[in-house]
């Protein structure tokens, strides 16, 4: 079944815990985290990043994800991730997709609040909650870890967090406190009493990016400072990848559907293993 954003938000809120937003913009993730999601039992937001563009169109998966999700007895959002303008969220909601995140963190300030505040009201039309970004995190969301550690310079400023927040309307707010996104190339050090700040100054549920990478307690300690979202694909198409090339390798294996398969099964393993660190069942 499909929930929205907020409802999704709210979940978390009421059980203390954060709700995994895992991308999937290959068919074998797809499955392994409708799959994954239907063992732990708790919402899970399914995203498509327009950086993935380059190696699957929304209009090619999105169907997919919309049909896999509606079918399923377990609750999913359908999220436009990091959108870098309404053209594209558009194009998700044509699809069937009901939440989008506005990424204007690279742009100027008023830029940012400009574009996000258009988001959310196209949004409100549609009856559609959105996600907006403030403070810049290295990398981006197909892996690549750019730099691979956090510039402490980058930070979201908890007075510009309230001030977004009140102009623009957002859902949830996307901030940068100690995570990139990709794999880290040195130990990540999250911010938690910044954490607590942002949470306070903004009044919204925060938003993790970068998800990959960290300790269960890294995810528990942020979640109890009030992450309520933990964006996560790096680790996931890594498992996927780890599972297929141990299967291709198999010198009995001459066709690609066990590749596949195994593909699927290795993203559900870690994908599970994921969702239920975040929902506190492990
Ligand atoms: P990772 O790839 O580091 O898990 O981050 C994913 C993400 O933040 C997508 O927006």
């Amino acid at each position: 079944m499909i929930i929205g954003l907020g409802e999704a938000l709210a979940y978390g809120q009421q059980h203390g815990i954060a709700i995994a937003a895992v991308n999937t913009p290959f068919f074998e993730a797809l499955v392994a985290t409708i799959r994954a999601a239907e063992a732990t039992g708790v919402p899970v937001i399914l995203q498509h990043a327009q950086v993935h563009e380059g190696e699957m169109a929304i209009e090619d998966i999105g169907p997919a994800m919309v049909a896999l999700a509606r079918r399923s007895d377990s609750p999913f959002v359908l999220h436009v991730d990091h959108g870098e303008d309404l053209d594209y969220i558009e194009r998700g909601f044509a699809v069937g997709f009901n939440s989008a995140m506005i990424d204007g963190s690279r742009r100027p300030y008023e830029e940012n609040v400009a574009v996000t505040a258009n988001v959310v009201a196209r949004a409100r039309e549609l009856g559609f909650g959105v996600e907006g970004e403030l403070g810049v995190m290295t990398g981006n969301e197909n892996g690549d870890p750019s730099q691979g550690v956090a510039d402490a310079n980058l930070y979201t400023d908890p007075e510009q967090a309230r001030d977004f927040v009140a102009r623009t309307g957002v859902t949830a707010l996307a901030a940068s406190f100690g995570t990139v996104h990709g794999v880290y190339h040195r130990e990540p050090h999250i911010n938690y009493p910044l954490i607590d700040e942002l949470r306070a100054a903004s009044g919204v549920p925060l938003v993790m990016h970068g998800g990959s990478g960290l300790s269960a307690d890294e995810y528990r300690q942020s979640i109890a400072h009030g992450v309520r979202k933990i964006n996560y694909y790096t680790y996931a198409a890594k498992a996927a990848l780890d599972a297929a090339r141990a299967e291709a390798a198999k010198p009995e294996v001459i066709l690609f559907g066990k590749v596949a398969a195994a593909a699927t099964a290795g993203a559900q393993r870690d994908v599970t293993a994921f969702i239920r660190t975040l929902a506190g069942q492990a």
